[in-house]
C-alpha cells in the first residue's frame, strides 16, 4: 500500500521504495499549485548509468527520454480525465538535497497530476 511520501521507482522490480516520509511537493515547483497536487513525479537522469557518452549527449538523451516519458503520462492523464502539467522551474539544488540526489545524477523535470477544476 502506498501512503503520502516520497518515493523512488525502482523500474526492474516496478515499484516504489520509501525515501522520505515529509511532504516535499512544495519543493518540487516555483509556483505556489505545486504544493498542492495529489501526485508529482520529479525525472531525474542519472548520467552515471550513461556510459562513455558526452556531457552534451547526455543532456540531450536526459531531455529527450523525460519528454517521453512526460508525453505518455499526458497521453494516460488525457484518457483518464486527469490534469496534468510538466515544470521546468524548479530550485534544483533544493530539491536534490532534499531527495537525496547524488551529485551526477541531474533533475530534468517536475509533472504534477491532479483533478481537473471543475
Ligand atoms: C518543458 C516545459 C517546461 C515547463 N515549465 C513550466 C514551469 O516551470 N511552470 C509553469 O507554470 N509552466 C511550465 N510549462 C508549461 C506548462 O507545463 C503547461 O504547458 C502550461 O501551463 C499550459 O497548460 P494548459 O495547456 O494545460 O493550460 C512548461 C512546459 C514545458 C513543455
Amino acid at each position: 500500500m502506498i501512503v503520502n511520501g516520497t518515493y523512488v521507482y525502482e523500474a526492474k522490480t516496478r515499484s516504489l521504495a520509501p525515501i522520505a516520509s515529509e511532504d516535499l511537493r512544495a519543493l518540487t515547483g516555483k509556483q505556489s499549485f505545486a504544493k498542492d497536487a495529489p501526485v508529482t513525479l520529479v525525472f531525474v537522469a542519472d548520467y552515471a548509468r550513461m556510459g562513455k557518452v558526452s556531457q552534451e549527449d547526455k543532456d540531450v538523451y536526459s531531455a529527450a527520454d523525460t519528454g517521453y516519458i512526460s508525453q505518455n503520462v499526458y497521453l494516460f492523464c488525457a484518457s483518464e480525465g486527469l490534469a496534468t502539467g510538466v515544470r521546468a522551474s524548479i530550485d534544483r539544488p533544493t530539491l536534490a538535497k532534499a531527495l537525496k540526489v547524488r551529485p551526477e545524477q541531474k533533475i530534468i523535470l517536475a509533472q504534477s497530476i491532479g483533478y481537473p477544476k471543475r
